[in-house]
């Protein structure tokens, strides 16, 4: 969601909190500004627009100060404004406070401010704080004592960077939104996300809900709700600085798709041992009492854990996906066998947070999938497997769903030997393959005609995705992806249910994307039939060798020929290439698509 960043210390210059603001761009830009203690009192700038739209505004503007607060917004309360975007301040703007998340019960607050001659220029939740913050200022408290009694008072989800005229600190505390602090040489940070400074500092600690920081030019003072001291570890980041750079791409999209062979050969790194899975966190019969599993997830994340799911249930195990924010409202019955695994390549999403909490209540045993150390789902979960695809900045998530699905192949091999007592059927094949995925990626990101071929999807009508078995989930995230980026109507369905309903929808000016893993392939060649028949264009991706899909549809992408259970990643790459063609040809904003961010934090 949105993107806190603060420094202390330094020349005082404002590059860092610029820089860092940018590289938070990617969790929220419909609005930015900064907030500055520079001698003459708290100076704030912030505009409606992205990040780009601020620093030529303050171009011309003497605004450097060495305690500094910014902010890259998307919006909750109050539509995308110069007066709603952050920081805000109260009404002597002596405050100046950031804030990612919801206040839930900011309407109650607002109107007893107001009733006490408090006025707003905002529509946000969070202009409350500040002015309960100078509130108790002007009752005498110290500024950490204001603070933590106008946290008091909030209820929700939330995290918050303050500062205070005069006072060489920066005050800030987290309450399931993400916050991390950046321990610099000459300057500290704090930050929704690592990439905000790490092109200053890899050394980092992660914060927990409730801790109260006082961030000082060369100290972090942490403590906990009632003012205890809290002791947490400073922790050294091996994210290089470039991987969250863009590099000679034009778009993070390009470049994250392109990373995927080396994101792969991360993920699996020593983790394949001849036909066995050599798992360093869960070494053989971790999971012997385990005897159900249920995936929790969103977005692509959900269709990851689908891929899994599939997995599992085709070795007999259990399995059971489930959307997150639905399993939140209505969990699934689970019990002290029940593994319940949390997919999220950030480890923040609420829904996802909020299912894991639920299932963790109810006496389950939970694990995190993800792809960032630190992160709450990762602290939080009983236990954590990291699908190392490094730093992913597109909001469209791409690497992290192959090295998402990538770990749950490997996942997938050591829960079917725990609970079934036998390995997955065909597994060294499926491991020799597994361990071949980079290269074969390797090969459609260097050569593909997707480019070509995404020019027949530019029409306004709707796009079909269809796949049967592993590439159903596969043919719900092309279509995720068509929509998330191009904004044109795109939907997947199993290719079976077409007869059922969709097959009205399709027409001459309809493209339907097929996907061909070898799995179940005379019938999906049926259903390709079916859409020709009603004149559909149909682009086919399937293995060139394993597969006679070719021969019925109007264009054919390839990939490379593989064990069947894996096929689906590599057609998820094409069809990844040709979101972001079709999207480009568009002239959309592919890295930062309209109304989305990066990272879910709210319910
Ligand atoms: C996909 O392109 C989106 N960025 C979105 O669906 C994302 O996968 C979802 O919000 C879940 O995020 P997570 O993996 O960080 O939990």
């Amino acid at each position: 969601m949105c993107g806190i960043t603060a420094r202390v210390g330094g020349d005082g210059s404002l590059e860092p909190l610029l820089s860092s603001l940018q590289n938070l761009e990617y969790r929220g830009y419909d609005s930015a500004g900064i907030a500055v203690q520079n001698g003459r009192g708290i100076e704030i700038s912030k505009f409606e627009g992205e990040v780009s739209k601020l620093e030529s505004e303050l171009a011309d503007r003497d605004h450097d100060g060495p305690i500094g607060i910014g902010h890259t917004r998307w919006s909750t309360h109050g539509p995308p404004t110069d007066a709603n975007a952050h920081p805000h301040t109260g009404c002597q703007g002596r405050v100046a406070a950031v804030h990612n998340g919801i206040i839930e019960n900011y309407t109650e607050l607002r109107e007893a401010l107001q009733e006490r001659g408090h006025e707003f220029t905002s529509d946000t939740d969070t202009e409350v704080i500040p002015h309960l913050v100078e509130e108790r200022l002007a009752d005498g408290l110290d500024p950490e004592a204001a603070f933590r009694d106008a946290i008091d008072q909030l209820e929700g989800s939330y995290a918050i960077a303050m500062i205070v005229d005069g006072e060489p600190t920066v005050y800030a505390t987290r309450n399931g939104s993400p916050l991390v602090i950046g321990v610099g040489d000459d300057a500290n940070y704090l930050a929704s996300d690592v990439p905000a400074f790490l092109e200053f500092t890899d050394r980092v600690v992660y914060l927990e809900d409730d801790d109260v920081v006082a961030l000082t030019d060369g100290d972090h003072r942490i403590t906990d709700a009632d003012g205890d001291p809290v002791s947490r570890p400073v922790d050294t980041v091996d994210w290089d600085p470039e991987d969250a750079e863009k590099g000679s791409y034009d778009h993070y999209m390009l470049k994250e798709i392109h990373e995927q062979p080396v994101a792969l050969r991360q993920t699996l790194h020593g983790r394949i041992d001849g036909d066995d899975v050599a798992l360093e966190e869960f070494p053989p019969g971790s999971f012997d009492d385990v005897d159900r599993v249920q995936f929790v997830a969103c977005g692509t994340s959900y269709h990851a854990a689908l891929y899994g799911e599939w997995l599992l249930s085709k070795d007999g195990v259990d399995a059971t996906t489930y959307i997150a924010s639905e399993y939140a409202a209505s969990p699934a019955p689970v019990d002290e066998d029940t593994l319940v695994v949390g997919v999220t390549q950030s480890g923040e999403t609420a829904d996802t947070l909020e299912a894991l909490e639920s299932a963790r209540e109810r006496g389950a045993r939970t694990l995190a999938l993800t792809n960032v150390i630190g992160s709450t789902a990762a602290r939080t979960c009983d236990d954590a497997l990291f699908i190392r695809a490094g730093p992913e900045i597109g909001v469209a998530a791409t690497k992290t769903f192959s090295s998402q699905v990538a770990t749950l192949v490997l996942l997938a091999e050591r829960l079917v030997r725990d609970i079934t007592g036998s390995p997955t059927s065909d597994h060294a094949d499926r491991l020799d393959a597994l361990a071949s995925l980079p290269e074969h990626v390797e090969s459609i990101t260097t050569d593909s005609r997707a480019a070509d071929i995404s020019q027949r999807c530019l029409g306004d009508n709707g796009h079909f995705f269809i796949g049967r078995g592993n590439a159903f989930p596969v043919a719900l995230e092309g279509a995720l992806k068509f929509k998330e980026i191009t904004y044109g109507h795109a939907e997947g369905f199993a290719a079976g249910e077409l007869k059922h309903g969709p097959l009205a929808l399709v027409t001459p000016e309809t493209p339907v994307i097929a996907i061909g893993t070898g799995h179940d392939e005379a019938r999906l060649k049926s259903n390709v039939t079916e859409s020709r028949t009603r004149g559909a264009p149909v682009i086919a991706i399937a293995p060139r060798t394993a597969s006679d899909l070719a021969d019925v549809a109007e264009e054919f992408l390839p990939v490379p020929a593989t064990h069947p259970d894996l096929v689906a990643i590599l057609a998820n790459v094409q069809l990844q290439l040709i979101a972001y063609h079709a999207a480009n040809a568009m002239e959309r904003s592919i890295d930062k698509p309209r109304n989305l961010a990066k990272s879910v934090t709210v319910e």
